[in-house]
């Protein structure tokens, strides 16, 4: 018998996977595995109800904890960002693909299949887990392979196909042809993709948000908001100690409230191609803007310097899914070590989309009321005296050697 896994959403194009697996890779068993990084219920529903229409051996995997504390923390910790893109789909895919591979080694399926496309980055993100724990497994994308038309050549699919080819294979799939924009969530982001969105130039329509409030439709009235932190990760909301899942979960309805968390920008991908990309991520800005608050607070100014390339470097290889590459791993020994101090809290007032931070207290801090005030006394300001006359020593000697 041979054996797929494949890595369901429940959407067109991985439910059309499932009878092209059958009928054309040869899989006589279809295992799927839906892995629930929290996306809606009402998704993962579907892909029960349309697993089971299918008739395939289906799993559905809750690791929304696992993935917030695994994942989304340690991308806070690295102040995790790509080119502005809080990376939420980049960071949840290798753990989409870990729970895929250990369904595989539970079951004895040595195959995998997915549904993405050859021009993103998801491919290569879940498929680099795929060969680093299960290096002769079988993998198939049909989606970047293309429908084999009546010529024997292959061409991509297109949205009507998939569900013409769905509805003669015995499966209705509800969604109606002109459904525009591909979404992808997780409870670190939401990024929608699709129609004309990819376009530098065209404004987003209001339509395509979900998670957070419209500037119109905010409240009038700030709101202040506490967050703590223990090691470089938050532990708190306004004094109220809380799991990293439950943490993250009421953060994304706070930021969300308040407008806070849209992100649009121009994305160089994986493949080269630059690509306007839209994305809603409430508690990531959030949480970011705050842990970068209070880092700037605890680290020294050498320290903040050298970390915003180490961030840089980790956001790009998370960015390209390399997940347990070592260079991550050395950059994580850096992070960790420099988080220590990162401990305390940090006050952002929302409103109206922008979360400012307004605050900032820890027990590392290295800031000193009586030196920066200005009536110290401690601080005698003669004493700068010398140094100023010596600053820029060289640079004002090259001014003289050019202008004689
Ligand atoms: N461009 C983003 C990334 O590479 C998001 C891709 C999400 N996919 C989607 N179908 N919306 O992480």
């Amino acid at each position: 018998m041979k054996k797929i896994v494949l890595v369901y959403s429940g959407g067109l194009d991985t439910s059309v996977c499932i009878p092209l697996m059958r009928e054309e890779y040869g899989f006589d068993h279809v295992i799927t595995v839906t892995v629930d990084v929290g996306q809606p219920q009402a998704d993962i529903a579907q892909a029960e109800e349309r697993a089971r229409k299918w008739g395939t051996e289906h799993y559905t995997l809750d690791v929304k904890a696992e993935f917030v504390t695994d994942y989304c923390f340690p991308a806070i910790r690295a102040n995790g960002d790509y080119q502005g893109y809080p990376i939420s789909t980049s960071i949840a895919r290798p753990l989409i693909a870990l729970k895929a591979v250990e369904k595989a080694q539970e079951l004895g399926a040595t195959a995998f299949g997915h549904g993405c496309t050859g021009k993103g980055n998801d491919q290569f993100r879940l498929e680099y887990i795929m060969r680093t724990l299960m290096p002769d497994a079988e993998i198939v994308a049909p989606m970047r392979e293309g429908r084999l038309t009546s010529s024997g050549l292959r061409e991509p699919w297109t949205r009507s196909e998939e569900i013409d080819y769905c509805v003669a294979h015995g499966v209705e799939i509800g969604q109606t042809k002109d459904k525009i924009w591909s979404i992808d969530e997780n409870l670190w982001g939401r990024s929608i993709e699709g129609g004309h969105l990819e376009e530098p130039n065209y404004a987003p329509p209001e339509e395509i948000f979900q998670w957070t409030k419209s500037i119109d439709d905010c409240p009038n009235t700030p709101r202040l908001l506490k967050i703590g932190f223990e090691n470089g990760v938050p532990v708190s909301l306004d004094g109220e100690s809380l799991s990293p899942l439950e943490l993250v979960t009421q953060a994304h309805a706070i930021a969300g409230e308040h407008g806070v968390g849209r992100v649009d920008v121009m994305e160089d991908r994986m493949l080269g191609l630059k690509v306007r990309e839209n994305y809603e991520c409430p508690a990531a800005v959030l949480l970011l803007t705050a842990h970068k608050a209070l880092e700037a607070l605890v680290s020294t100014q050498g320290e903040l310097k050298f970390k915003s390339m180490v961030d840089r470097e980790w956001g790009e290889l998370a960015y390209k899914g390399l997940w347990y590459d070592p260079l991550k791993e050395d950059l994580e020994a850096f992070i960790g070590k420099i988080q220590e101090r990162v401990t305390g809290t940090v006050t952002i007032r929302l409103i109206k989309g922008s979360a400012i931070v307004v605050g900032r207290e820890s027990k590392f801090a290295l800031y000193n009321e009586d030196l920066a005030s200005f009536d110290s006394k401690t601080f005698d300001q003669a004493d700068s005296l010398g140094m100023v006359k010596m600053h820029g020593m060289q640079s004002k000697m090259y001014w003289k050697l050019k202008h004689g």
